[in-house]
């Protein structure tokens, strides 16, 4: 690998990392030699993860961290600092869905969707804002693809409407932060293959075959693929962008979760 397009040396924290696409772009950066700070709700879901990579020869350190809780970020970011002395990638990675029609949505379950996608990201973000801009970082945010903006997301109002509300974010703080040379990017893809979704689906991401030229479900590989790419120098220009990763969508489905 070119050192442009490599993240080995840098801390990066990715939030929602216990499992699915959050976890496979942690082990991406560690297997390339980043330093990274795993965190979810759960630390007993954390932890293995960390030490999944531990046993690989990367280094991780697991937080338990709600990133709906201002302070638990807070303590976050601080556990980063002390272990590791920086922050170069912030990956707003932990999201929540339920799929409920519009007239079903009780208001406790809109509010769980926005905090957790939208404010989390908001949380993490400020929180690791002085960190980022000690030696010019990168912020990901996880959106939704392009085809789910435009047309909508039948089942998941909520949630669409708070992945509306990080890509616009992410253009706007691209902006604030251009100066402070922190690059905020975005990633929105359609259908991942993670475990969370495999009944949905109806494919895991093993059973993900490319020579069927499907191109409709991505494996979280192929995330974390674009990922490595924003954390690292390789990406150097592109800034406040919204990248969508949804290969061909299926027109008669919903065109992502
Ligand atoms: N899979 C897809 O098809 C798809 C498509 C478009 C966008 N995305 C986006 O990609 C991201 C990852 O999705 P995924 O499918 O990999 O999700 P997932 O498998 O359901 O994983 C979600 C992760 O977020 C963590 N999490 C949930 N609430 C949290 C909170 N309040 N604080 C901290 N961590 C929390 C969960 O860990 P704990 O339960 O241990 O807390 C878990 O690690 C999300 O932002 C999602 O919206 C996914």
């Amino acid at each position: 690998m070119s050192q442009r397009s490599s993240v080995d040396g840098t801390t990066a924290v990715v939030t929602g990392a216990s499992s699915g696409i959050g976890e496979v772009i942690a082990t991406r950066f560690a297997d390339d030699g980043a330093n990274v700070v795993v965190c979810s709700r759960d630390r007993t879901n954390v932890d293995p993860v960390a030490e999944r990579i531990e046993e690989s020869g990367g280094t991780a350190l697991a937080v338990e961290c709600d990133v709906t809780d201002r302070k638990a970020v807070d303590e976050l970011v601080t556990a980063t600092a002390g272990a590791f002395g920086s922050i170069d990638t912030l990956v707003n990675n932990a999201g929540t869905r339920f799929m409920t029609e519009f007239d079903d949505i009780p208001e406790e379950e809109w509010k769980a969707v926005i905090d957790v996608n939208l404010h989390g990201t908001y949380h993490c973000t400020q929180a690791a804002g002085d960190l980022l801009k000690e030696g010019g970082g990168t912020v990901i945010n996880l959106g939704l693809s392009s085809a789910a903006n435009q047309r909508g997301t039948p089942q998941l109002s909520h949630y669409s409407a708070a992945k509306a509300a990080v890509i616009n974010l992410t253009t706007t703080l691209a902006y604030e932060w251009a100066s402070d040379d922190v690059r905020v990017n975005c990633i929105a893809p359609g259908f991942v293959a993670v475990p969370a979704v495999e009944s949905y689906l109806g494919v895991s991401a093993a059973e993900i075959d490319r020579d069927l030229v499907d191109r409709s479900i991505a494996h979280p590989s192929e995330i974390a693929d674009v990922a490595q790419f924003l954390a690292s120098p390789s990406s150097s220009h592109i800034v406040g962008e919204t990248i969508t990763v949804d290969g061909v969508p299926r027109i008669e489905e919903t065109p992502g979760i």
